[in-house]
C-alpha cells in the first residue's frame, strides 16, 4: 500500500494506459481522480470501481476553465493534491509531413501542448500552495528522436519534456517535482488497433533490442515506482523505457560484415 492516503490525478485516466495506472493506484490504497472527455467512458469506469475512492472528472485538458474546474472538485473532496500524473494525449493522423493538414497539426499542438501546460499550471499552483506535489509526465521515445509520419506528435512529446525540466528549476524550491517518462511502444492504449496485426507487432518487436514490446504492466509499475518516495531525487529530467530501443539499428554494421554482406 505505497500510496495509501495520497490524492491522485490522472489526466486522460478512464481508458487506455491512464485506466491501467488508475486501478493500480487504487489497489495501493490511493483516493484517484480520473479525468477525459469522455463522459460514458468516465461513468463506466466510476460504475466498475463503485465503492473505492475514485472520482470521474469530465474535462478536456486544452479547456482551462474545465481544466479549473476539475482541480476545484478534487479540493472540495478529498482536500488535497500529492500526485499529478499527466497522461492524456493524441497522437496527429499519420501523415509524410508535406501533406500534413494544418487543423491535424494544430488540434495536437493545442492538446499535448497547450492542454499540458494549463494542466500543469492548474495543479502545480495548487501544489506549491501546499508546499508539496510530484508530477509525472507521460511523454513518449519518439521525443528523443523523431519518427517519420508523427511530426507534430514528435514537437508535443519534446516540448513536455522541456516543460519538466523548467518546471522543476521553478518549482522545487517549492517542494514539488516533476518528472517524465518516455515510454517506447506499449501492447495497449492506442496500439490497440495496431497490435491485432502480426506484421506491426513483428516490425514494432524487431525494433528493440529485447525484441517484443512493453507491456502495460511494466509501463504501469514504472509510473508507479515514480510517482513513489523511492524516486523522490528523479526530478527535471525524462526517465527513459523503451527496451532499449532508442538508438538500437536492427541490422548493426558489425552483423553485416560477418555476414560478409
Ligand atoms: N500506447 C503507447 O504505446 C504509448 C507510447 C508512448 C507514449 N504514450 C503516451 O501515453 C499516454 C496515454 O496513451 P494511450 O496509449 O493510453 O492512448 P489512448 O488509449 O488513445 O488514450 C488517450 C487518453 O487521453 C485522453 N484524452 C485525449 N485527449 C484528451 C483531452 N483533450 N482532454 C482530456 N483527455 C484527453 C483520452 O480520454 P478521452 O477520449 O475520454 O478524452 C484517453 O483516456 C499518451 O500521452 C501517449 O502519448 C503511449
Amino acid at each position: 500500500m505505497r500510496f495509501q492516503g495520497k490524492v491522485v490525478f490522472i489526466t486522460g485516466g478512464a481508458r487506455g494506459l491512464g485506466k491501467a495506472l488508475a486501478k493500480a493506484f487504487l489497489d495501493e490504497g490511493a483516493s484517484v481522480g480520473v479525468n477525459g472527455r469522455n463522459r460514458e467512458a468516465l461513468a463506466g469506469f466510476e460504475e466498475e470501481l463503485k465503492g473505492s475512492h475514485v472520482l470521474a472528472l469530465p474535462a478536456d485538458i486544452s479547456n482551462y476553465e474545465e481544466m479549473s474546474a476539475a482541480l476545484k472538485k478534487v479540493i472540495e473532496t478529498w482536500g488535497k493534491i500529492d500526485i499529478l500524473i499527466h497522461n492524456a494525449g493524441i497522437v496527429n493522423p499519420l501523415s509524410p509531413s508535406e501533406k500534413m493538414k494544418k487543423e491535424d497539426f494544430d488540434r495536437v499542438i493545442d492538446v499535448n501542448v497547450k492542454g499540458a501546460f494549463y494542466v500543469l499550471q492548474i495543479f502545480g499552483r495548487k501544489m506549491i500552495e501546499q508546499g508539496s506535489g510530484r508530477i509525472i509526465n507521460i511523454s513518449s521515445q519518439v521525443a528523443l528522436f523523431g519518427e517519420k509520419g508523427f511530426l507534430p506528435y514528435t514537437i508535443s512529446k519534446a516540448a513536455l519534456n522541456v516543460m519538466t525540466t523548467t518546471l522543476a528549476y521553478e518549482w522545487s524550491k517549492h517542494g514539488v517535482t516533476v518528472c517524465s517518462l518516455a515510454p517506447g511502444f506499449i501492447k495497449g492504449g492506442m496500439n490497440e488497433g495496431l497490435i491485432r496485426k502480426q506484421p506491426f507487432v513483428d516490425h514494432l518487436s524487431g525494433r528493440t533490442p529485447l525484441g517484443r514490446m512493453a507491456t502495460v504492466e511494466e509501463f504501469v509499475s514504472t509510473v508507479l515506482f515514480l510517482a513513489s518516495d523511492q524516486a523522490q531525487y528523479v526530478n527535471g529530467t525524462t526517465v527513459v523505457m523503451d527496451g532499449g530501443m532508442t538508438g538500437y539499428t536492427q541490422e548493426p554494421l558489425l552483423d553485416m560484415i560477418m555476414k560478409g554482406k
